[in-house]
């Protein structure tokens, strides 16, 4: 579904992301993990067409598409949320969902019940908690009709309540099919919904597997606590 390549971008002399590489079938959840300023985010703004790379190539669904804006790739199915929540505060729950997608008007309420904020559709969308603009943003992602829906961060700033409503909203998007790619640092929540993942450190993949093995691999440990907890 998804294919990253060789992906390399420098921000001046900063190298952000050095020859990542990576591949998501259909359907399948993957996990992306990392220190602060490891280039997660910066990789998502480049699968999603936010940002050209310097080397490298992204395939959704067999073709290239570096270089294609995102709204071109969110019309083909490949479409992000954002670390900082972007929606319209002043509009309503459903102006909102209709401002992401308006020829998708039949599938309002489909969506607004997923992620569950059918009730609070006529809400002003400043007047939400953290974990209901969370829930919008992604609404409005899925308004869009996502093939691949990249999540940064999505339980950052969450309630323990809040967070499990949200697990079992991506448990359910993965049942239906949706291929999920999702940044987080939360990793008992992440872990809760997938048992893959892809660790970054300086810009580097540093780990590609199982979560469980992930947190025993000594370069994940180093990357996160230091070489002096490395043991063994
Ligand atoms: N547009 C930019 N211009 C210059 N440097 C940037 C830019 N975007 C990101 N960076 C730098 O690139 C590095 C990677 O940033 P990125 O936001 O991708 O990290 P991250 O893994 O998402 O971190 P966090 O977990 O804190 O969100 C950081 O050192 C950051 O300061
Ligand atoms: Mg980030």
């Amino acid at each position: 579904m998804l294919e990253v390549k060789g992906i390399t971008k420098k921000f001046g002399e900063l190298q952000a992301l050095n020859n990542v590489s990576f591949e998501v079938g259909k359907g399948e959840c993957l996990g992306i993990i990392g220190p602060n300023g490891a280039g997660k985010t910066t990789l998502f703004s480049i699968i999603s067409g936010f940002l050209k790379p310097d080397k490298g190539d992204v395939r959704f669904r067999g073709t290239s598409v570096v270089g294609k804006k995102p709204s071109c790739l969110a019309k083909m199915g490949l479409v992000r949320t954002f670390q900082l929540i972007k929606v319209f505060k002043n509009m309503s729950v459903g102006e909102n969902l209709l401002v992401a997608n308006s020829n998708n008007l039949d599938f309002e309420k489909e969506i607004l019940k997923l992620v569950d904020l059918w009730d609070k559709r006529d809400t002003i969308a400043n007047n939400l908690s953290q974990g209901e603009l969370r829930r919008l943003s992604i609404g409005m992602a899925l308004a869009t009709n996502p093939k691949v829906l990249l999540l940064d961060e999505p339980f950052s700033g969450l309630s323990v309540k809040e967070a499990e409503r949200l697990s079992e909203i991506i448990k359910q998007l993965e049942s239906d099919g949706i291929t999920q790619i999702i940044i987080e640092h939360k990793l008992k929540e992440l872990f809760g919904i997938t048992d893959r993942v892809l660790v970054l450190n300086f810009g580097e993949v540093i780990f590609k597997g199982y979560a469980e093995d992930a947190i025993k691999d000594k370069k994940v440990i180093e990357a996160y606590f230091g070489k002096k907890y490395v043991t063994g």
